[in-house]
């Protein structure tokens, strides 16, 4: 993987009898430099030596960290990171091998070991440069195998152990895998794996709802995003909208109870931090959400709102309903006090009286009904008005529920 890492940074000062100990006798530290992928985890090759007759005491990492003043070097337990982020994996005889887990770009920098035995003590000058690196879709890679052996055989590049044709690409997600080289003819002979994982931004994020189809008010909705994307999405990466106002954030929005307020178009984001043609938050298309359910507020509107005797009047039945209502039956009560007997006058949406006389006055309520249910509405009292001969007035009763 293309690895570019900086120049070595400038040690922290040390003092003339470390100097003098380096030279002593076969004190020391050898490192590797090391180039890793975000978020996997990666071992700094580390080896050291002291003379006969020590035993190793102390062991310990250091990172340089850049400071008002220049560089310090500070131990690995006192960085921001993580619990079980640095693990040391060397051992007191010879191996100081440091493994970091979940490298991320915070973790770039210079490495020092320091040991102490029982007869002197070493403090590292040189150190090991961790440079981590991750593609990203686009990312131009390449890839890089040294054999030791002079290059004169082809090289053979497998990922996945499948021979691949091209050493230099620019990154796509198809890509990642496990990568190693051999010589050609000698493939029983490899390389260390290394694996490439490539990043990219959510693709194909849809918002989905559950039950599909018909959502019947009163029942349990869920709305859910998704996507693919690496790294993944994080629970905090989604985002739900309605009608474009945010709604919530969290993979899952559920609606215990759902109403006809909550029609309309939903949608939702992903993010997860990287972008995409200078965008971070990645859009889903639009789902309508459609609440069904049965007549509802219904009401009789009246009109003229002013009736004279002999004049026409018109009832309308006024409801409101998913799917629109279909049926309507008009009942009236001939005895407003008393008698519950109601007498079927209509079955539209509009009742209409042409002519007003005694034999209307009454009073009258709708039924309507939708494939969903029936609803009825509060009633209309028509009636003579007292002692004003010819006007009629009409008003609403209590509705009955
Ligand atoms: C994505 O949705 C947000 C919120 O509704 C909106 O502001 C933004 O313009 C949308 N982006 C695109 C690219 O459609
Ligand atoms: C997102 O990326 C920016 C820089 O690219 C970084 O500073 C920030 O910490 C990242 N946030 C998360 C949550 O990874
Ligand atoms: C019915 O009326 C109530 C009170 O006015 C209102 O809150 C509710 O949204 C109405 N229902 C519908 C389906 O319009
Ligand atoms: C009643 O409605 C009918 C059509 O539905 C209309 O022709 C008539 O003029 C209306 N009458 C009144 C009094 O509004
Ligand atoms: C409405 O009336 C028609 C004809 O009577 C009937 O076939 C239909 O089932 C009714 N619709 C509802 C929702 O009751
Ligand atoms: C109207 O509907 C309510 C329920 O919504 C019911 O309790 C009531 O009895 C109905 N009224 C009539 C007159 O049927």
């Amino acid at each position: 993987v293309n690895t570019s890492h900086q120049p070595p940074l400038t040690g922290s000062s040390k003092e003339d009898l470390f100097q003098q100990r380096v030279w002593s006798g076969t004190w020391g530290v050898t490192y590797e430099n090391q180039c890793a992928l975000r978020g996997t985890s990666v071992d700094l090759k580390c080896e050291y030596g002291y003379t006969l007759g020590n035993i190793v005491t102390r062991v310990s990492w250091f990172k340089a960290q850049q400071v008002s003043n220049g560089l310090t070097r500070v131990p690995l337990s006192q960085l921001p990171s993580p619990p079980n982020h640095f693990k040391y994996i060397g051992d007191y005889r010879g191996n100081c091998n440091l493994r970091i887990n979940n490298v991320q770009p915070s973790d770039q920098g210079a490495y020092y070991f320091n040991f102490a035995a029982t007869l002197g003590s070493w403090e590292s000058d040189t150190y090991a440069f961790l440079s981590p690196s991750v593609a990203r879709e686009g990312d131009a890679v390449r890839l890089k195998c040294k054999s030791g052996c002079p290059e004169t055989r082809k090289i053979n590049w497998f990922k996945d152990g499948r021979l691949v044709q091209r050493s230099q690409f620019q990154a796509n997600r198809e890509d990642a895998g496990s990568y190693f080289c051999a010589i050609q003819g000698e493939e029983t002979v490899r390389s260390a794996s290394v694996d490439l994982s490539v990043h990219y931004a959510p693709t194909d994020v849809t918002l989905s709802v559950s039950p599909s189809g018909d959502v019947v008010r009163g029942s349990l909705v869920t709305l859910t995003c998704s996507g693919r994307a690496n790294p993944p999405v994080a629970r905090s990466g989604y985002r739900l909208y309605k009608d474009a106002a945010y709604v919530s954030s969290g993979q899952s929005h559920v609606i215990s109870d759902v109403q006809p307020r909550h029609r309309g178009r939903y949608h939702c984001q992903a993010w997860n931090n990287i972008s995409r043609s200078g965008s971070d938050l990645i859009n889903s298309s639009a789902v309508h959400l459609d609440v069904r359910y049965q007549p509802m507020n219904v009401s009789v509107s009246v009109s003229p709102e002013h009736i004279v005797e002999g004049s026409g009047v018109n009832l309308t039945c006024i409801s409101d309903a998913n799917p629109a209502a279909e049926n309507y039956t008009w009942y009236k009560r001939t005895e407003p006090t008393g008698s519950h007997f109601l007498v079927h006058v209509g079955s539209e949406q509009v009742l209409s009286l042409p002519s007003m006389e005694a034999s209307h006055s009454g009073l009258y309520v709708c039924y309507v009904r939708n494939s969903l249910g029936e609803g009825n509405s509060t009633e209309v009292v028509l009636a003579m008005a007292a002692g004003q001969h010819g006007l009629w007035h009409s008003s609403l009763t209590a509705a009955n529920h």
